[in-house]
């Protein structure tokens, strides 16, 4: 198969085409080169036969009887700008169909270009329209669209810079998630996405049941849900922490990273109902470790995109935010600043600063405060620690004074909240106290409990928000757009 497969790729390319150097099997299919492929190697192109696929940005005749078309692949940011003769016999009917948002393959001649902006050009030697886009319908004509518009179009709107540029920039995070805490000895913990425990505690849960929700249960009913899916009430996860505490109790240092839900209806610019979060959790770790750690994930990660991720950086600094590159600098270098929550309640009170919500010590901070604190105090990623006890959830470890708890929030500037973490309760007696406190059912929580029975040893983790650290990472306003589907209260699509 890989034999022949070699051969048939030899016979088809004419010298001097550029090979497609895969070994899956027979291809039916042409494959070009990708354009990022193309580009990052320019010189050694230049003069040979190249072929790309992808989709027209824009297509412009001049008088000189040529047609530029600028053709997309998504591959990189770049546009690769392809030179076609308009009278040319063998494609110059097709040409004139060719429109905005069409789908075409271009084989040709790469040669050094002429124009700004561009260090090479295709000579198109052959043309194929795999798809047309009707210029009356096709939405995407113009170079430049709004957000709320786009979101309307949210299975085109990947062929523009910005959200494209977001997806590739998302994808590199992902891998350098899993990267960080592989090369840590971590292992990748797959928490359940259907569960029957709320971590959080807050009850902005989506429930899971398959019963008709025309006639939901009657709770006064004894055992109501008996005639439900599961035989109790299930929801959909908001946190994968507790789980991946079960498995840290015996592997050691465990992450979980997925889809999390939370039907909290508020509709702001960094809240989603569906959004990724990445959680690790490590056996032997206190509040302490788990601060250095969270500080060494959020360099690490900043640091991979400025390594890897330039061009659409370079993009997002001219368009969307112009202080980011300082910002990203300004993180991946500089020390994280660690403050108490107390120390938090008495640098806001002492501000002339208005906000909305007053402060107190004992309320919520909200994420005025936090941008206040990390933007304009310390102007620098910044860690909140020991929370009030009544604030945050069951599971947090109890300090001395018996007023607040093991938590930690790290705010970074431009967005606020990225991470929320603690360390856990590890002593029975006080998890029972806290549990008794704050209303939650041991009977539902038995195997949490146990847990605290039976070896139980001091550990930590923390989530981090994966689009909250995109948009910190991109500058991009709303947290709609950092997303590929986003669902927020009241949309929903596809
Ligand atoms: O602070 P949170 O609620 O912490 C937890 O869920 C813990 N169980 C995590 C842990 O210790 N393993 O959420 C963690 C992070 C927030 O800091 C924020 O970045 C993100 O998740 N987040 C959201 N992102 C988008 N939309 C929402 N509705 C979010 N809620 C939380
Ligand atoms: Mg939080």
């Amino acid at each position: 198969m890989r034999l022949s497969f070699k051969i048939l790729i030899i016979w088809v390319k004419p010298p001097g085409t550029i090979e497609l150097k895969t070994s899956f099997g027979d291809l039916t299919m042409e494959k070009g080169i990708r354009i990022v492929d193309l580009l990052g190697k320019e010189e050694e192109y230049t003069g040979k036969k190249a072929l790309v696929q992808g989709w027209v940005r824009t297509k412009r005749d001049s008088k000189a009887g040529i047609c530029f078309i600028e053709i997309n692949d998504g591959s990189c940011m770049k546009s690769l700008q392809v030179i076609a003769e308009l009278d040319r016999e063998d494609y110059s009917e097709l040409l004139k169909k060719i429109t905005t948002g069409s789908a075409i393959l271009v084989e040709g001649a790469v040669s050094a270009s002429p124009g700004k902006g561009q260090s090479i050009e295709l000579h198109a030697e052959r043309i194929h329209l795999y798809g047309w886009a009707d210029p009356a319908l096709y939405p995407l004509q113009k170079k430049r669209h709004s957000f709320e518009y786009l979101r309307q179009i949210a299975h085109l709107r990947p062929r523009t810079n910005t959200i494209g540029a977001a997806a590739r920039v998302r994808n590199r995070l992902s891998y350098a998630i899993h990267q960080f805490f592989q090369n840590l000895g971590f292992h990748y913990i797959h928490t359940p996405i259907i569960t029957a425990s709320d971590c959080e505690g807050a009850g902005e849960i989506f429930r899971v049941t398959t019963l008709d929700p025309v006639h939901p249960v009657d709770t006064t009913e004894e055992d109501p849900y008996r005639n439900d899916f599961f035989a109790k009430p299930a929801f959909l996860t908001v946190s994968g922490q507790l789980q991946a505490e079960i498995y840290a109790l015996a592997l050691g240092r465990v992450y979980t990273f997925g889809p999390t839900f939370r039907a909290e209806n508020s509709n702001t610019s960094r809240h989603l109902a569906e959004f990724w979060m990445v959680e690790p959790e490590m056996a032997f770790y206190d509040l302490e470790d788990d601060l250095d750690l969270a500080q060494a994930f959020i360099k690490k990660l900043v640091g991979v995109v400025l390594d890897d991720c330039g061009e659409e950086l370079e993009f997002f600094a001219r368009f969307i935010e112009p202080e980011l590159m300082a910002r990203l600098q300004n993180a991946a270098q500089s020390a994280f600043e660690v403050i108490t929550y107390s120390e938090a309640v008495d640098i806001l009170i002492k501000s002339s600063e208005k906000f909305a919500f007053p402060v107190q010590w004992g309320v919520d901070l909200q994420s005025e405060h936090e941008r206040y604190l990390t933007e304009r105090v310390f102007k620098k990623p910044l860690g909140i620690i020991n929370f009030p006890r009544s604030l945050k959830p069951f599971y947090m470890r109890v300090n001395d004074d018996e007023k607040t708890v093991a938590a930690m929030d790290i705010l970074v500037p431009g967005i606020g909240e990225i991470i929320g973490g603690s360390q856990r309760e590890e002593r029975l007696d006080l998890l029972l106290e806290q549990m008794r406190i704050k209303e939650i059912s041991a009977d539902d929580y038995r195997w949490y409990i146990e847990l605290r029975q039976f070896g139980s040893v001091p550990h930590s983790g923390f989530g981090l928000g994966l689009e909250r650290m995109m948009q910190f990472v991109t500058g991009i306003q709303n947290i709609r757009e950092v997303i590929p589907f986003p669902r927020t209260p009241g949309h929903v699509e596809f």
